[in-house]
C-alpha cells in the first residue's frame, strides 16, 4: 500500500479517509473474529489466545481479537508504518486500555527470522499474493510453520474465478461512495495480476488508485502443495455459499469440491 493518497492531498482536493472507505468496502473484522475461532475450536478442540495477524495493515482484526476475550492477546506485522498508525489513532483508540495492553504492533517484514509464536496465524484479504514464486511462498509458509504453537492454524483467505485472467472493473455503492475493484492485467505467462481500489464519494469526481496491488495469482492446488511441503498436516478448503440472486453469502463451509464460479473467495485453513 505504498502508493497511497494522504487525506486531502488528492489533485481533486476531496476530503476523505481511504482506510475508513477501505474498511467499509473489503472489511468485516467483527463477524471475521469470530469465524476464526469457530473454526479453530471445531478443528483443534481447543481455544486459541495468541493471535498473529500478518501483512495487518490497520489492524482492525487485532482490535476485534482482543474485544473477544479477556486473555486473548494479538500481534500485527506490517511493513507500512502508515497504515499502523492509522489503526492505532483510529482502532485502538476506541478500546479500552486493558485492551490495548494486549495488543502489540510490529513494524517488520512477515519474512524476518523469529516473529513471534501464536495459535492462530491469519493472512488476511490475499496479501500474501504479494510473493511472486514458489520458494519465497515456501520461504513464508515455512516461517509461519515454525512459529505455530502445538495443534494451532494458519489461515488465508483467497479468491479467483474466471474473471481474474482479464482485465475488468466492478463496482459496489455504499451510502456515501461507490468503490470500484478494478483489474488492470494479467499476464498468463507469470499469473501476474495488477489491481487498484478507487473510490467516488457521491456527488464528487472518481478517486483513482487509492491502493494499488501487484501479485500473482496463485490457485488453491499450488496453495496446498507448498503447505504440505512445509510440513503442515491437514489443509481444509471452507468454500463461500451462494445466495439466491447468485452471490456469495458470507457462509464458508469445509469442502473438498469448489464450484467454477466467474469470482469466488475461499478460506485455506492448515493445521500444523
Ligand atoms: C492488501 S493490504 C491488507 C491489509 C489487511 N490485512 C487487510 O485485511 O485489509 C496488504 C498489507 O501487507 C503489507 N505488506 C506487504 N508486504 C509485506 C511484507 N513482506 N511484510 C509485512 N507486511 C507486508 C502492506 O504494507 C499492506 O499493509
Amino acid at each position: 500500500m505504498s502508493r497511497l493518497h494522504k487525506k486531502g492531498a488528492h489533485p481533486n482536493a476531496v476530503q476523505f479517509d481511504k482506510y475508513d472507505y477501505y474498511r467499509r468496502s473489503v472489511q468485516s473484522p467483527e463477524s471475521d473474529v469470530l469465524f476464526y475461532r469457530k473454526t479453530f475450536k471445531e478443528l483443534t478442540g481447543r481455544t486459541p489466545q495468541i493471535f498473529r495477524e500478518d501483512f495487518c495493515g490497520t489492524h482492525a482484526l487485532s482490535c476485534e481479537w482482543v474485544k473477544l476475550d479477556k486473555k486473548f492477546k494479538a500481534i500485527g506485522i506490517d511493513l507500512d508504518p502508515e497504515p499502523i498508525n492509522y489503526g492505532k489513532q483510529n482502532y485502538q483508540s476506541k478500546l479500552a486500555t486493558e485492551q490495548t495492553s494486549r495488543i502489540e504492533i510490529m513494524q517488520k517484514d512477515v519474512l524476518s527470522k523469529d516473529l513471534p509464536k501464536a495459535d492462530l496465524v491469519l493472512a488476511a484479504n490475499f496479501s500474501y499474493f504479494v510473493f511472486k514464486t514458489r520458494e519465497r511462498m515456501k520461504t513464508y509458509f515455512a516461517s509461519v510453520k515454525s512459529s505455530l504453537n502445538p495443534r494451532s492454524l494458519f489461515i488465508m483467505d483467497t479468491f479467483g474465478g474466471s474473471l481474474c485472467y482479464d482485465a475488468n472493473e466492478e463496482s459496489t455503492r455504499h451510502k456515501d461512495f461507490t468503490y470500484f475493484w478494478d483489474q488492470e492485467s494479467f499476464d498468463p505467462i507469470t499469473n501476474r495480476a495488477h489491481f487498484h481500489i478507487h473510490f467516488k464519494p457521491h456527488g464528487k469526481k472518481k478517486i483513482e488508485r487509492v491502493f494499488s496491488y501487484d501479485w500473482r495469482m496463485w490457485s488453491v492446488p499450488e496453495l496446498k502443495e507448498i503447505l504440505e511441503e512445509v510440513g503442515f498436516k491437514k489443509i481444509h478448503i471452507y468454500w463461500e455459499g451462494t445466495t439466491r440472486a447468485g452471490g456469495g453469502n458470507g457462509v464458508f463451509k469445509s469442502t473438498s469440491i469448489g464450484e467454477a464460479c466467474q469470482s469466488w473467495i475461499a478460506y485455506i485453513v492448515a493445521e500444523n
